[in-house]
C-alpha cells in the first residue's frame, strides 16, 4: 500500500463504458452560425469594486448626466480608450487612476510605426484566427458604437454603457502596425510535454531520474537530495524533489502544483509539466493540460496497483479523457515501476491491452504508444534496456518523436496568464504562455476580461529571449494601474483592434459528459476551466444531444445529461470570461466542468453568444 491511501479520498466508480470514439470528429466541424444580430452587454460584477462604487455613487448621487446623443458624446462622459486625454467637465469627476487607465491605449495608436517594414497586426489571410465570427463580433461592437445609446435610467444602465464603450473603442481601435515577424532562428521545435497518472505512480520520479540521466540535474544535487529526504524518512523520493520543489511537496511526498523544466532531445526542445496526481490537484493538472502538446501518461505497474489506479475511481481514466478533450492527441504510455514485478512480461502485455481498448476506443487516442520502463532504477529512460521481450525505442527516442504544433506567431496576440507572481500598484510580473502572436518591450496591451490596458516594461521567455512568438512560455513586466484582482489566472493578454479579444459571459459548448452519479439538468451548476481559468458558471440550456456514432442530433432541449452522453449546451459564467470559439483559438476554447470535487464533463467552445 502505497503512501497515499490513507489521503486519498477514493471515489468508487464504475468503470466507464461509453464510448467517445467520435470525439476527434470535434476538431473538424464547421463552426455554426453565431448570432450575428446581438449586441454585447457587460455585466457590472465583472467590474472592480473600484469603477463600481464610483459610478453607483455618481450615478445614484449625482444628477443623471445628460443622455449622449451618439457614441462620441457618450465616450467624452465616459473617456473612451482611444481619447488621449481625459476630457473636462463631468470627465474630470473620474479618479485619476481610471483616466490614467483609459487614456494610457491612446499613445498606442498615435504612435508611428518604428520600422519601415512594419505589417498589420491583424492575421493575414489563411491564419485561421481572422474567422468570420470574430469579423462579425467587432462589426457588432462598431454597428453599436454607430448608433444613438439610449437614455440611462439607472447607474446600472451607466456601468454597462461605460464598460461596453470601453470595448468598442478598444475594437474600432486601428491596429498597431507591427514588424515583419522573423521568428528566431530555431534549431529545434518546442513541444510542451505533459507527465500524467494515478498519484503516486511515479511521475515526478521518473522525470527526474530522466533529467539526471541527460545531465541537466547533476549528481552531485541527486545525492544531496538523497540525504536531505532520507533524513525525512523520504530517501526514496530523492528523484521526484527535482521536480517537487516546495517544502510541502517534499514533506508529504505528493506533488500539489504543475512542476516544470526543460531539456532539450535530439530533435525537440522540451518544456516539462509535471503534473500532480492526486485528485484534490486536478486543477493544476487540467491548467497545465491546457498548455500540452503531447503527454506520458505513467502506469504503476506493481501488482493490486495499477487495478486501483484503472479501475477503481483512480485518475488514470480521468486523466485520459481530460487529455483528449483538451485537445492532446500524441500519447506514451510509461508502463513504470515494473522492477517491482520482476520485468514481467505479463505483466507488461495485461496492462497494454486493457489500457490499449480503453485508450482507443474510449478516449480517442489514435496509436498510444507502450513503454516498460523504471523511474526508481533509471531502466529504458535514455538508454534501451536488454531485455528479451522488448527492443523497442527507450523513453526519450519516443519523446524523441512527439510532433511539434506550428506556432502561430503571425496571429493576433492572445498570452494566457498562468501565475501573477508580484503585485505592486503599478507593476505586476506575470508568466503565461503565448498562444498567438508575438511580443516585446514597450508594446501596448489590454488584460481581458477586466479592460485594462497595460505596458509591457520586460519580456523574456524560459531561454532569456526578449522578443516572444506563440509556444513561448513567458514573463513578463507589465506597467499599469492595477486594480485588485483585474488581472489573475486566467486573464489574457491581447490587442487593441478589430482582432482583440470580446469577453463573454454566454456560451454555446459542445461537451463529452463523464462518469457521473447525477444527470446534468438544466439549471445545473458547475466549475468552469478554460486555460489557466476557474469560473462558477451554470448549465443554463440543454440544446440537443447528439448520436456518438454518426453525429445525428438525437434530441432537442433533452430533460437531462445521462452519463457519457455527447450535448450541445448553453453555459453562462458568473463574470465576464476571457475564452473564444475553438475556431477562433485553440487554447482557450477548451472548457472542462467540474462538480463536488469530479470533472464531469470537457469540450469545446462552439461560439460566444452575443445577447440581443
Ligand atoms: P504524485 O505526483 O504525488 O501523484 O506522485 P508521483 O506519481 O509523482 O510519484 P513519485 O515520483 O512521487 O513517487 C512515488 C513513490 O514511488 C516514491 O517512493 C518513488 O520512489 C516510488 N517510485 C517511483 N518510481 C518507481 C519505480 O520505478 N520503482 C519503484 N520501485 N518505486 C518507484
Ligand atoms: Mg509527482
Amino acid at each position: 500500500m502505497s503512501r497515499h491511501r490513507n489521503i486519498r479520498n477514493i471515489n468508487l466508480e464504475d468503470e466507464m463504458d461509453d464510448d467517445y470514439d467520435d470525439y476527434d470528429n470535434y476538431e473538424d466541424e464547421e463552426e455554426s452560425e453565431i448570432n450575428t444580430s446581438g449586441l454585447y452587454t457587460y455585466d457590472r460584477n465583472s467590474l472592480s469594486a473600484n469603477y463600481y462604487t464610483y459610478l453607483t455613487d455618481s450615478g445614484r448621487n449625482s444628477p443623471a448626466p445628460p443622455a449622449p446623443p451618439s457614441s462620441n458624446a457618450s465616450s467624452s462622459y465616459y473617456p473612451p480608450v482611444s481619447t488621449a486625454a481625459p476630457t473636462a467637465g463631468p470627465a474630470s469627476a473620474v479618479p485619476s487612476s481610471i483616466v490614467r487607465n483609459l487614456t494610457a491605449p491612446s499613445l498606442q495608436q498615435q504612435k508611428p510605426s518604428k520600422h519601415p517594414n512594419s505589417r498589420p497586426s491583424t492575421p493575414q489571410a489563411g491564419s485561421n484566427l481572422n474567422t468570420p465570427k470574430r469579423t462579425q463580433q467587432v462589426k457588432n461592437l462598431q454597428t453599436e458604437a454607430a448608433s444613438p445609446s439610449g437614455s440611462r435610467v439607472s447607474s446600472e444602465v451607466d456601468l454597462s454603457t461605460f464598460r461596453r464603450n470601453q470595448l468598442q473603442n478598444i475594437a474600432k481601435a486601428t491596429s498597431v502596425p507591427r514588424k515583419a515577424v522573423k521568428p528566431r532562428a530555431v534549431e529545434k521545435d518546442l513541444i510542451n510535454l505533459i507527465v500524467v497518472g494515478h498519484v503516486d505512480a511515479g511521475k515526478s520520479t521518473l522525470m527526474g531520474h530522466l533529467l539526471h540521466d541527460l545531465e541537466v540535474v547533476d549528481t552531485r544535487t541527486i545525492d544531496k537530495f538523497r540525504h536531505e529526504a532520507a533524513r525525512n524518512g523520504k530517501a526514496s523520493f530523492a528523484y521526484a524533489w527535482v521536480l517537487d520543489e516546495t517544502e510541502e511537496e517534499r514533506e508529504r511526498g505528493v506533488t500539489m502544483d504543475i512542476g516544470r523544466t526543460s531539456f532539450e532531445t535530439t530533435n525537440h526542445r522540451i518544456v516539462l509539466l509535471d503534473a500532480p496526481g492526486h485528485k484534490d490537484f486536478i486543477s493544476n493538472m487540467i491548467t497545465g493540460t491546457s498548455q500540452a502538446d503531447a503527454a506520458i501518461l505513467v502506469i504503476n505497474a506493481t501488482t493490486g496497483e495499477f487495478e486501483t489506479g484503472f479501475e477503481n475511481g483512480g485518475q488514470t481514466k480521468e486523466h485520459a479523457l481530460l487529455l483528449r478533450s483538451l485537445g492532446v492527441t500524441q500519447l506514451v504510455v510509461a508502463v513504470n515501476k515494473l522492477d517491482t514485478v520482476d520485468w514481467s512480461m505479463d505483466r507488461f502485455e495485461e496492462i497494454r491491452n486493457n489500457l490499449t481498448v480503453f485508450l482507443t476506443r474510449q478516449a480517442g487516442f489514435s496509436k498510444p504508444k507502450f513503454v516498460p520502463v523504471s523511474g526508481f532504477t533509471g531502466e529504458n529512460l535514455v538508454k534501451r534496456m536488454d531485455l528479451s521481450w522488448y527492443d523497442g525505442p527507450c523513453l526519450v527516442e519516443l519523446i524523441d518523436s512527439f510532433k511539434a504544433q506550428e506556432p502561430q506567431s503571425d496571429g493576433p496576440l492572445r498570452i494566457g496568464i498562468s501565475d501573477v507572481l508580484k503585485v505592486a500598484s503599478n507593476q505586476l510580473v506575470v508568466s503565461g504562455k503565448i498562444e498567438s502572436g508575438e511580443v516585446e518591450k514597450d508594446d501596448k496591451v489590454y488584460i481581458m476580461p477586466s479592460v485594462t490596458p497595460a505596458t509591457v516594461k520586460e519580456c523574456a521567455n524560459n531561454d532569456g529571449w526578449k522578443h516572444c512568438f506563440a509556444g513561448d512560455f513567458i514573463l513578463l513586466t507589465l506597467q499599469g494601474t492595477f486594480e485588485p484582482e483585474s488581472v489573475q489566472a486566467g486573464s489574457v493578454i491581447v490587442r487593441s483592434g478589430p482582432d482583440t479579444l470580446i469577453p463573454a459571459k454566454k456560451f454555446e459548448v459542445r461537451l463529452v459528459v463523464f462518469e457521473i452519479a447525477t444527470p446534468i439538468i438544466k439549471g445545473a451548476k458547475s466549475e468552469l476551466y478554460s486555460h489557466s481559468l476557474c469560473m462558477p458558471c451554470t448549465f443554463t440550456k440543454l440544446i440537443y444531444t447528439i448520436n456518438k456514432s454518426n453525429g445525428e442530433v438525437l434530441k432537442q432541449r433533452p430533460r437531462f445529461l445521462a452519463k457519457g452522453s455527447t450535448a450541445v449546451v448553453e453555459i453562462e459564467t458568473e463574470h465576464d470570461v476571457a475564452i473564444e470559439a475553438f475556431t477562433s483559438c485553440r487554447a482557450f476554447g477548451r472548457v472542462t466542468f467540474r462538480s463536488g470535487g469530479n470533472t464531469i464533463a470537457a469540450g469545446i467552445v462552439e461560439k460566444v453568444i452575443t445577447p440581443q
